[in-house]
């Protein structure tokens, strides 16, 4: 069992599935699950364009601006473009409510689209206002200031006003001298640099390269500490490679965020003949906070395409895989906290939103539409099959925490409110393409695509295709053992109204 409270200065990395297997008293039905399989079996399609770089932030590196902060939880351009042209090739309006760093609204947009997103994460929505701020810079301005900026000496400009505010996961991530490289060269940003938009992406390029400068490695759910960096380490010590300095990482960021700015617009794209002139597009709309909220201010049938990914059901933590990010922009521990119970629910700490989705849809006049929601919740059968065999693995100690059940059922609770917004506010004919991946614990699979298809279909939704991509989710070599070689899904969903 792993506490999560002790995962502060360790080296740990826990399986994103759990592997105590089930003895066979514990065994448990699968007919509700079979028989959901059964009615879209042959809607789950194996699309051979769809590949696991394609939907990843992998395919992203080489492009221009995409490819500058590294959100491996993002998909790429090239998979937004693929969507929208096979999928609606005449522009509308699109939305994106779990937003990220912004590829499906900048990519959309691209083409012409009109687009809104929501993000809770203010690491997403520092990406997306960078990203504004490259379409109003002045190139040739900006290329000063990074000319200009390269020759100063950093920490000179140190001030201790300005020193970071470390939370316990963060603390000791840099060696003293670097972090005061890195706190000079953003002292000498916000008091040296009058042009906003040129000053946020000096400061963004800073923002891009801290896991490059740190003692850590994003790994999974957690920050992994290098050795060098003095903290305690696990059974096997952890060494991250080659530890940039704050100089050479910032002077290579710049470098590239000024190439990628002065390339032609014809290098710029794959598919150049698509891409409609940047004046003549509408800015993408940005809003900060929970989908969960927001969602319901979207008037009824305003939206054409739904393009988006919401956190997997997989544990996947990430307040805390983003923490240097979080401490960068100001975040403490309380505030990091809060932002991870604001979080749709995908970590076993999170709590269940009922009661605020209650008062807030009483609050709207939208009590019928909670009822609803519930009941579409509640009478998902192969749901309440999976909830009911883990909440009997948790009493029995088959679980390797006893809150899995909890972050299962909160995330399917708070995907139907998703799901019923989503289906309210797509216009008839409209799209919702979502990636997702399947999750397995104790070597149940919870079978997303399916509960979430027919989620949809009960507001009104056609599920067309579940498109496969072609290599799922490995296993652990323990469940392979007890189990054979299954494969987790991992899907695009194509919904239509
Ligand atoms: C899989 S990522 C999406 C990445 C995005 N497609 C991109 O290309 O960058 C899921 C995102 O949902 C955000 N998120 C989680 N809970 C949310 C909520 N309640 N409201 C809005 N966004 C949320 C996370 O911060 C994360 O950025």
């Amino acid at each position: 069992m792993f506490d999560l409270s002790s995962a502060s200065n360790a080296t740990v990395k826990i399986d994103l599935v759990d592997d105590v297997i089930p003895t066979s008293a514990t065994k448990a039905s699968r007919v509700k699950r079979e028989t959901l399989f059964n009615r879209f079996r042959d809607r789950l399609i194996h699309n051979p364009s769809l590949d696991r770089t394609l939907v990843s932030f992998q395919a992203n590196k080489q492009t221009p601006f995409y490819g500058w902060f590294k959100y491996r939880e993002g998909f790429s351009r090239q998979l937004v473009q693929y969507l929208l042209k096979e999928l609606m090739p005449q522009p509308g309006v699109l939305l994106d409510p779990f937003a990220g760093a912004g590829s499906a609204l900048f990519a959309a947009n691209e083409l012409g689209w009109e687009t809104q997103g929501f993000e809770v994460l203010p690491v997403g929505i520092y990406a997306m206002q960078a990203r504004l701020a490259v379409e109003r810079i002045d190139v040739k301005a900006f290329q000063e200031a990074v000319a200009q900026i390269l020759f100063v000496d950093f920490a000179e400009h140190y001030d201790e006003q300005f020193a970071f505010k470390h939370i316990a996961i963060t603390s000791g991530a840099y060696s003293q001298a670097e972090e005061r490289q890195l706190i000079g060269y953003i002292v000498f940003c916000k008091r040296h640099v009058s042009n906003l938009d040129i000053q946020h992406l000096l400061l963004y390029a800073a923002f891009c390269i801290l896991e490059d400068i740190s003692y850590t490695r994003k790994d999974g759910q957690y920050l992994r500490w290098d050795a060098r960096s003095g903290r305690a380490q696990g059974k096997k010590s952890f060494n991250k490679g080659y530890i940039f300095s704050f100089r050479e990482a910032i002077s290579n960021k710049l470098n590239q965020m000024v190439n990628d700015l002065i390339v032609q617009p014809n290098q710029r794209s794959l598919s150049q003949e698509d891409i409609i002139e940047q004046a003549s597009r509408p800015t993408p709309i940005i809003s900060t906070g929970s989908c969960l909220k927001l969602l319901p201010t979207i008037p009824d049938n305003s939206v054409n395409f739904v393009l988006t990914s919401p956190p997997y059901a997989n544990r996947y933590d990430y307040t805390r895989t983003y923490a240097l990010e979080l401490v960068y922009l100001g975040y403490g521990n309380e505030e990091v906290k809060q932002l991870r119970q604001d979080m749709l629910s995908c970590t076993v700490e999170n709590r269940d939103k009922r009661t605020q989705l209650h008062e807030y849809y009483t609050q709207i006049g939208r009590d019928a539409n909670f009822r609803r929601i519930e009941e579409v919740f509640n009478h998902q059968e192969a749901l309440q099959e999976v909830l009911s065999i883990l909440d009997t693995y948790r009493d029995t100690g088959v679980l390797n925490n006893s809150n899995i059940p909890r972050l299962v059922r909160n995330y399917f609770y708070e995907m139907c409110f998703v799901i019923h917004e989503l289906a309210r506010l797509l216009q008839p004919g409209g799209i919702i393409a979502m990636v997702n991946d399947n999750v397995r614990y104790a070597g149940e699979e919870v079978p997303v695509d399916l509960i979430l298809s027919d989620m949809a279909e009960k507001f009104g939704l056609t599920a067309r295709y579940i498109w496969t991509l072609g290599r799922g989710k490995g296993n652990s070599s323990q469940q392979m053992g007890n189990h054979g070689r299954t494969e987790l899904r991992k899907c695009v969903y194509i919904w239509e109204k």
